[in-house]
């Protein structure tokens, strides 16, 4: 592993993920720092993995390698200009953003110079270890592409986009995709209940359902996911009656139009921000 330092700017629940998945993997805690102006937080993150903590972000800056700036988008602008203000040369530093709808372009106007930047979009099953996150790079080194890329796998799986914009279509398929699956589920729920499953029950059998059938996606990678519902769907039969349905009111469309909003919607943000 790097002896790079990395320091986590805004320690709430994706850098807890991402500091959490880094030890687990093998990084060495003493080069991870953590900071939040919550001593509380700082606390957890240190019993938990060890790794240093402050609640001063100048002395982070100034002691880190790769600062990591995982504060929500609205917070970036004032914690940016502490940097300006602070004194610190961080002009051969690596920054990684998580923040949405925030641009390389922006941040380093917000930082004013143009730092080495990467964003990263990560995904909430990160936080177990499951997530997705993509990453877009703007000047780093290939031993810091490198780095970045064992950070990020510590979470799950990464993939790297070559131009910026890719980082909100990343949003509409893995970012925001959680919540299209739970509003699935949510769906089967409700109507296993409306059949008369206890609630209970009809939890049980949706989850179970939905990780065995990513579980078999997963464990047939020479399989196509169409091929795979083909597989379960006999014609004449009773899933292919459903499906049929599905499709006929349109599903494939509003996904896809879901998945446009969001763009949309990311876009947006970048003027807003
Ligand atoms: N969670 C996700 O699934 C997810 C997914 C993709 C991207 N992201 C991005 O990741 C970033 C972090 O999200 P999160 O969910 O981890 O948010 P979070 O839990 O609110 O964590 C941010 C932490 O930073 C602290 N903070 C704010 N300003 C600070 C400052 N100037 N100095 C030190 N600490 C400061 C906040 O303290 P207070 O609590 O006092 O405000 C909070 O504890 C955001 O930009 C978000 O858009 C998150």
């Amino acid at each position: 592993m790097s002896d790079k330092k990395i320091a986590f700017i805004g320690t709430g629940n994706m850098s807890y993920a991402i500091i959490g998945g880094m030890v687990k993997n093998g990084f060495a805690a003493k080069n991870i720092i953590a900071t939040n102006r919550n001593q509380e937080k700082l606390a957890k993150v240190a019993a938990d993995f060890g790794v240093q903590t402050t609640a001063d972000n100048n002395a982070a800056l100034r002691d880190a390698d790769v600062i990591v700036l995982s504060v929500k988008p609205q917070m970036m602008g004032d914690l940016c200009q502490s940097f300006q203000d602070s004194g610190v040369d961080f002009s051969d530093k690596l920054f990684i953003s998580v923040a949405a709808g925030l641009t390389v372009s922006r941040l380093r106007e917000m930082l004013g110079q143009d730092v080495k930047m990467v964003r990263c979009m990560p995904n909430t099953p990160s936080l177990l270890g499951r997530g997705v996150s993509g990453l877009y790079g703007a000047d780093e080194t290939a031993e810091e592409h490198e780095f970045v890329q064992q950070v990020f796998e510590c979470t799950g799986i990464v993939v790297w986009v070559e131009q910026e914009s890719q980082i909100n279509d990343i949003i509409a398929v893995t970012g925001s995709s959680p919540a299209y699956f739970f509003l699935f589920m949510e769906a089967i729920e409700e109507k296993a209940k409306a059949l008369g499953f206890s609630d209970e029950d009809a939890r049980r059998l949706v989850q179970q359902t939905a990780l065995g059938a990513a579980e078999m996606a997963l464990s047939q990678p020479d399989i196509s996911i169409s091929q795979l519902r083909a597989n379960v769907t006999s014609k004449g039969g009773t899933t292919h009656e459903a499906v049929e349905h599905l499709k006929s009111q349109g599903l494939v469309g509003t996904v896809a139009g879901a998945m446009d909003a969001c763009i949309a919607r990311a876009e947006a943000m970048e003027k807003e921000l």
